[in-house]
C-alpha cells in the first residue's frame, strides 16, 4: 500500500467503528465529513442531500458553500444524474461547474446510493490541481457506504 492508500484504510476502520450501529444519515454525515476533512487536510468537504429533485447542502466541513444545486448541474448535480463518481483534475476543464469558491482548483463528487437511487452525494474540493484519482475514487466509495 502507498501513502495515500495507508491513509484511507485508516480512515476506512475510524469510519466503520465510528458509524457502528448509528442509523441517523445526518449524524453520520457529519462525522464522515470532519473525519475525512482533517484526515487529509482537503479545501472543503461535505454532503448534499437529494430533497424535492434538487441538491441541498449537508453537513460539510470547509468555507461556505452554494445551498442548492439543480439537477444535472455543476459537478454534483452531473454526478446525481449519471449516478457515477467523476473526477475533476482541473475544475477550469469541467464545463458548468460550479465555483463556490475561486480557491477550487480539483474536486471529486461520489453518490450515495439507497438501492439504486441517489439519496446524497459526497463533495470533496482542494485547492490544488491533480488531487483525486482512482485510489480516492474506490476508497470514498467504499466509505460512504458504510453511512
Ligand atoms: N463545485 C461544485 C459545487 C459545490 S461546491 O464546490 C462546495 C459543483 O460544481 O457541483
Amino acid at each position: 500500500m502507498n501513502q495515500k492508500e495507508q491513509a484511507y484504510d485508516t480512515l476506512f476502520r475510524q469510519v466503520k467503528a465510528l458509524v457502528g450501529d448509528e442509523t441517523d444519515r445526518i449524524a453520520n454525515m457529519a462525522n464522515v465529513a470532519a473525519l475525512i476533512h482533517e484526515s487529509f487536510g482537503f479545501w472543503w468537504t461535505g454532503f448534499y442531500r437529494v430533497e424535492d429533485r434538487q441538491l441541498v447542502l449537508g453537513p460539510f466541513q470547509g468555507p461556505l458553500a452554494c445551498t442548492r444545486i439543480p439537477f444535472g448541474k455543476g459537478v454534483c448535480g452531473t454526478a446525481w444524474q449519471q449516478a457515477q463518481t467523476i473526477v475533476v483534475p482541473d475544475v477550469e476543464l469541467f464545463p458548468g461547474h460550479i465555483a463556490c469558491s475561486s480557491e477550487s482548483r480539483s474536486e471529486i463528487v461520489v453518490p450515495m446510493f439507497r438501492g439504486e437511487t441517489v439519496y446524497a452525494v459526497l463533495d470533496i474540493d482542494s485547492r490544488e490541481l491533480n488531487t483525486f484519482d482512482s485510489t480516492d475514487r474506490e476508497w470514498l466509495e467504499k466509505i460512504v457506504a458504510l453511512i
